[in-house]
């Protein structure tokens, strides 16, 4: 047996949300509900789905390395330079690039705890270590307790807003602030996900800062709001330099070609956007009603996703729930155990998962 790189020891692969079809067939049912992994239960445009068929005749050929079409429409959307813009399977494989390209054996990251699981799985495959910083009582990153742990080893700090699993979000303000106290020798990751929908004024225009910061890196991905996680395309924002070194990393065909089209169809589909962003407003404010009528505590939420107190073990809970047909994330990865994370679904899935919680409760 080979040994195996002794940082990757105690290292425990992605759990994922369960598939439909596992649940189909383990528990013998028919009608499923995923509101596990903040997908888009609206799917995706028609106009990906057409632009992907259309690619289908071209299967033969490698992608444009360089994304190139992607990268234009991206740049005159945001009006930056192409050269600010890099590409990967997802922005998961992005968080890899980065982790690879500016974390040296023994330098410290920085996350909140609960917060997105993969910043600490690539800090660690780098031989990093990571320092997990507490939410606030309002289950918001504590950026306060952030600069408390900046010592000389931090090389990056990951800011996940909206927060995944909790949905808060940091403000534009308290991002300023933020940004000001950080050395320019830490780069700093601004994990933007959910960006398309949070619907509040406070929320942080990241892309206006890097006018005046060359330590920031801006994510935002394909998977959330355009419906295409199942291709795997993502995008990191930053200044040309930054980016340039990325690059050196990022392997040659990394975007494949139908995310590449996908993407670039579902971008000019901005009606599609509105009305997912009207889907999840409408599906936030009837989990909110549904919870306060079965009186639950619940986490006001900027993404796509709720959490809500169960107020007992949410593995049973999770299980319970799974019988019934509706899939959904329990809290215990995330130290929450009492807690679900459910991602809003159509108005039919929030029924069903409603339904389907009452009767479990
Ligand atoms: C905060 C956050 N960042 C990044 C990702 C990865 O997204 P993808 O690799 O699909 O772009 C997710 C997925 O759930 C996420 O919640």
């Amino acid at each position: 047996m080979v040994k195996h790189r002794k940082t990757i020891e105690n290292l425990e692969p992605y759990r994922p949300g369960k598939p439909i079809s596992e649940v189909q067939r383990e528990l013998g049912l028919t009608d499923v509900v995923k509101l596990a992994s903040n997908e888009n239960p609206l799917g995706c445009s028609p106009k990906a789905v057409e632009a992907i068929i259309e690619w289908t005749k071209g299967v033969a050929l490698y992608p444009d390395g360089n994304c190139t079409e992607l990268r234009n429409a991206l740049a005159s959307k945001f009006n930056l330079k192409p050269s600010q813009f890099l590409f990967g399977a997802g922005t998961d494989q992005i968080l890899e690039i980065i982790a690879q390209t500016f974390i040296n054996p023994g330098d410290q990251t920085i996350t909140g705890w609960p917060s997105f699981s993969r910043y600490e799985a690539v800090t660690r495959i780098m031989d990093g270590t990571i320092v997990k910083v507490p939410l606030t009582d309002d289950y918001r990153l504590d950026l306060d307790a952030f600069l408390d742990n900046i010592n000389d080893n931090t090389r990056i700090i990951w800011v996940c807003n909206p927060n995944n699993p909790t949905g808060t979000i940091i403000t534009e303000q308290e991002q300023r602030e933020f940004l000001k106290r950080i050395p320019d020798n830490i780069l700093v990751v601004l994990d933007e996900a959910y960006y398309e929908y949070v619907q509040n004024p406070d929320y942080p225009k990241s892309v206006e800062l890097l006018n005046e910061y060359d330590n920031i890196i801006i994510l935002r991905t394909f998977s959330k709001i355009y419906g295409l996680a199942g291709l795997r395309i993502g995008y990191a924002i930053s200044n040309e330099n930054t980016i340039e070194y990325l690059n050196r990393v990022r392997g040659p065909f990394n975007a494949n070609a139908a995310a590449q089209v996908a993407a670039l169809a579902a971008l000019n589909d901005q009606d599609f956007v509105r009305d997912s962003i009207k889907v999840n407003q409408e599906g936030k404010q009837y989990l909110y009603k549904a919870f306060e009528d079965m009186g639950l505590e619940y986490i006001p939420a900027y993404g796509n996703f709720v959490m809500v107190d169960v107020g007992k073990d949410s593995v049973q809970v999770f299980k319970d729930l799974l019988h019934k047909g509706v899939i959904v994330r329990s809290g215990d990865i995330f130290n929450m155990d009492n807690w679900l994370r459910i991602t809003i679904g159509t108005p039919e899935q929030n029924t069903a998962l409603i339904n389907a919680l009452k009767s479990v409760l």
